[in-house]
């Protein structure tokens, strides 16, 4: 089959990258899982484009978790997250905020699936080892939140 002039074999096969933000919460940092978890995104084929490890204040984690002001655990939710240091990475990959979804697991450990990065190293509901980005506009706003532009350009 002839292909179109404009359209390179190349493009015809391009994937469409996704970018998505991802937190080792302190409980993981803690439990010296930063390598393995990092090890687990790299087999399943998540590119890291940039990463940091720090701490964050209770009011940057109430700006990062606003979506969750309302919420009954909002104010244990944003203690948990400024008690200890964090690693925040940006991960790219076809399909990556879903992908990454599944390989967390279920936000309650207990109920996280074999094979998850939750149910290895969560230990509670908000213990739970790890965040990541549930779709692409808080995609968009996480990974700026931790990542300029210039540390994103890759
Ligand atoms: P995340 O935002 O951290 O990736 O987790 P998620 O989407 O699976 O869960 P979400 O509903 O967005 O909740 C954010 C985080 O709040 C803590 N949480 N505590 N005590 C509770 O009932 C409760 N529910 C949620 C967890 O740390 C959860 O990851
Ligand atoms: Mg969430």
């Amino acid at each position: 089959m002839m292909l179109p002039a404009a359209i390179t074999s190349d493009e015809l096969f391009m994937k469409t990258l996704e970018r998505t933000l991802t937190i080792v919460k302190p409980d993981a940092v803690r439990r010296n899982a930063i390598g393995d978890i990092i090890e687990q995104f790299e087999k399943r084929g998540f590119r890291i484009l940039a990463m940091k490890m720090l701490e964050i204040s209770k009011h940057q984690a109430e700006h990062f978790y606003a979506v969750h002001a309302h919420k009954s655990f909002f104010n244990s939710l944003t203690d948990f997250m400024s008690s200890g240091p964090i690693v925040a990475l940006a991960l790219e990959k076809e399909n990556a905020i879903a992908d990454l979804r599944q390989l967390m697991g279920a936000t309650n450990p207990a109920s996280a699936e074999e094979g998850t990065i939750r149910k290895k190293w969560g230990s509670s509901i908000e213990r739970n080892a790890i965040h990541g980005s549930d779709a692409d506009d808080t995609a968009r706003f996480e990974l700026s939140f931790f990542f300029a532009g210039y540390e994103l350009a890759q």
